[in-house]
């Protein structure tokens, strides 16, 4: 019996070191079969003698009974809130006053950490081993949700090391990681149930759930940020320090918290998480600053429950409503037009937005959005602010309906739809100014010629005093003329042409991207300028010639093939090439015998280039890119948070290559 004991121990212990390796660092050490293989094990072991069954025992994590109802739990130490701050003048001011309070005018060290967007949960440890988890409540009462948190893996339910003190209270944020709320959702309407509006709701109804087998199957996971009640030990005296201190005791904390001084090094934080914010894994509302030093901490101490030694810095809001004043359509480089959204000025995304966009048509029928509609705006990060839906319960009576025009706005050509296109475009073409403005734009834009100094706006300016009409006459300005346009003197004029001067000097996939060929983006340009070697083949090719190329369906062959025939086009092309616009040539790569001949590679997740360049890249060398995996591939190319495909592979026994895996496979 004494050796089964001990059997299990062994096997319980190599159980939990595996699951904070998996679960807490991301780091495994052994493939998931091996971690099969020893659960099984203590499984069998547990099964046959049931009395040695221990609640912090690893096969322990999900009840089977659902239960009937929450218990309430009485937080040890009051749950508190956090002051906030909105901007830098209010951080300026919360520094500045711990800095009177405690007579000190040396700058103040602080912790500073992402404000995780979930839920705070305490959990309580006696003796290493998790006795309750409970939710905030009111602060002084939760509800008692330790069967949920029991099935967290990254939840230790046993400390790890032997220094903890014999009480400790843990306190941290629950919540689902942006990739597993996308796939939840997606498996919840695959069922026809209805999907959460949010990483945070989703977190709060697992958290929620009476039936421990179904929290189990949802993707939570948890940061520290905080200790509660600590009896029976010692803990550092520094507020970072005890983070580093948790996770040697298992607990995940957040990679992103640093240790900053004062209320400069809190803003240059938060800017850096700003910048961050989008492409991290998980869903932040702002950051939060805290005195690193628990003394200090103290002598501090609490205004109406919430600490004085502590503060939220929340980013603006992403949403936000406003009114719809008026739709106006732009016309696009290709002719489309846009439903662009007039608004009541609203602040929203840190900026103040009076346009946004409707997108196209279908959308606005979609969203069943009117003229003088209360509306949702949505501006998150970098991108275009756009109008989400109305709010159909502030709908004023005298709203008007939306509708396409009948004739460009700019050139008054004909509006036409085509049957198998969502949008509505000007049949002006090359008569319509906006269509040539936009394509100039495009012309000059960094990926294309990349000429320097050539925005948006100048391309307006020089349009509107008819120094341009065309692209090629771009390389026809003289600097007495350019500054002569308002905000340009002699010097920013002499710069940009010798910007335009510097962009003749370009390659064959920019000047093919450049001349802005429907359909033909950055990765169709370079595919096609290396499948065919030199603009002369590309301008020879036919449809089906086109259509051998990888990856250039009927629709892209056509839009190539007739854009060469248009004579205005073989015009401009002579014209700038007279102008001095030139690159090299390359070698065709056309026909067989490359290295990657009739290889299979698919792509998945993130690298440190676009994945359609890597698609490039192995086509070039005669790979085919497919969309999914299956026996039949030669490897998985994966980058960083691979999820499904990857798993597929390794089911698959498929080879997987990382991204110096494909960096050697290429260069061989
Ligand atoms: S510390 C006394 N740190 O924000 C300080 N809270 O507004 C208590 N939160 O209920 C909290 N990330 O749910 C702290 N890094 C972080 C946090 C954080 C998110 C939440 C927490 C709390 C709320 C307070």
């Amino acid at each position: 019996m004494k050796k089964i004991n001990e059997d299990i121990e062994v096997l319980r212990t190599q159980l939990r070191y595996h699951n904070h390796r998996y679960y807490v660092l991301d780091d495994p050490e052994i493939p998931d079969a091996a971690y099969d293989r020893l659960f099984r094990e203590l499984q069998a072991l547990e099964k046959q003698h049931p009395e040695l069954i221990t609640a912090d025992s690893p096969t322990q994590r999900v009840g089977d009974k659902p239960l009937s109802d929450f218990a309430e739990i009485k937080h040890a130490l009051p749950m508190l809130s956090l002051s906030n701050v909105f901007d830098d003048e209010e951080l300026q001011a919360f520094d500045k006053r711990l800095h009177d309070r405690l007579k000190d005018e040396s700058a103040l060290t602080y912790v500073a950490e992402p404000k995780l967007d979930g839920l705070a949960i305490s959990l309580m440890y006696e003796n290493g081993v998790l006795t309750y988890a409970a939710t905030r409540g009111d602060g002084e009462t939760g509800e008692d949700v330790t069967h949920n948190v029991r099935t967290i893996e990254s939840v230790p339910l046993r400390l790890l090391g032997d220094d903890y003190p014999a009480t400790l209270e843990v306190r941290g944020e629950i919540y689902m990681p942006k990739q597993g709320f996308a796939a939840l959702n997606q498996r919840l309407e695959a069922n026809e149930q209805k999907p959460f509006v949010n990483p945070r709701n989703a977190a709060a109804g697992t958290l929620r759930q009476l039936d421990p087998r179904i929290t189990a199957k949802r993707p939570l996971t948890i940061f520290c940020y905080a200790v509660g009640l600590v009896e029976g030990g010692e803990l550092p005296a520094q507020h970072y320090d005890v983070l580093m201190k948790l996770k040697d005791w298992g607990f995940r904390v957040c990679p992103e918290i640093e240790v900053v001084q004062g209320a400069a090094g809190c803003a240059e934080y938060y800017a850096g998480i700003g910048a961050k914010r989008a492409a991290l894994p998980y869903e932040i509302d702002g950051v939060v600053y805290k005195v690193n030093d628990l003394a200090l901490q103290q002598q501090l101490g609490f205004v109406s429950r919430a600490p004085r030694w502590a503060t939220a810095h929340k980013f603006p809001a992403e949403e936000e409503i406003t009114t719809l004043l008026d739709v106006e359509f732009q016309v696009g480089r290709t002719g489309a037009l846009t439903p662009v959204a007039r608004l009541e000025p609203v602040f929203v995304g840190g900026v103040t937005v009076s346009n946004a966009t409707l997108h196209n048509m279908d959308e606005v029928a979609r969203k069943d959005v009117r003229i003088g509609d209360t509306v949702i705006v949505r501006r998150a990060g970098d991108v275009i602010p756009e109008v989400v839906k109305p709010v159909l319960e502030q709908r004023p009576a005298d709203t008007r309906a939306i509708t396409m025009l009948t004739q460009c706005p700019v050139c008054a050509s004909e509006v036409l739809r085509l049957e198998d296109e969502a949008v509505y475009r000007c049949t002006g073409g090359l008569f319509c100014p906006a269509q040539v403005k936009e394509a100039i734009k495009h012309f000059a834009s960094r990926k294309a010629m990349n000429i320097d100094g050539l925005g948006d706006k100048l391309v307006e300016q020089l349009f509107e005093y008819k120094l341009i009409e065309h692209v090629d006459d771009l390389y026809k300005l003289e600097a007495g003329q350019v500054a002569e346009l308002e905000r340009m003197a002699a010097k920013s004029a002499k710069n940009l042409i010798n910007a335009l001067e510097d962009s003749k000097a370009t390659t064959l996939e920019r000047f093919i991207f450049a001349l802005g060929i429907r359909e033909v983006g950055e990765t169709t340009a370079k595919t096609l300028a290396r499948h065919y070697g030199s603009l002369e083949n590309v301008m020879a090719a036919d449809q089906d010639s086109l259509q051998a190329v990888p990856d250039v369906g009927p629709v892209v062959a056509e839009r190539v093939f007739q854009f060469f025939r248009a004579e205005h086009n073989q015009e401009t092309i002579a014209n700038l090439r007279a102008l001095g616009v030139q690159w090299a040539d390359y070698e065709a790569v056309e026909g067989a015998d490359l290295p990657l001949q009739g290889k299979t590679f698919v792509i998945t997740g993130s690298f440190s280039r676009s994945r359609d360049l890597i698609k490039v890249d192995l086509e070039d060398l005669g790979a085919k890119v497919s969309g999914s995996v299956s026996k039949k591939t030669t490897a998985l190319i994966a980058g960083e948070k691979a999820g499904s495909k990857l798993d597929k592979a390794e089911k698959l026994g498929v080879e997987v290559l990382g991204e110096t895996g494909l960096v050697e496979l290429l260069s061989q």
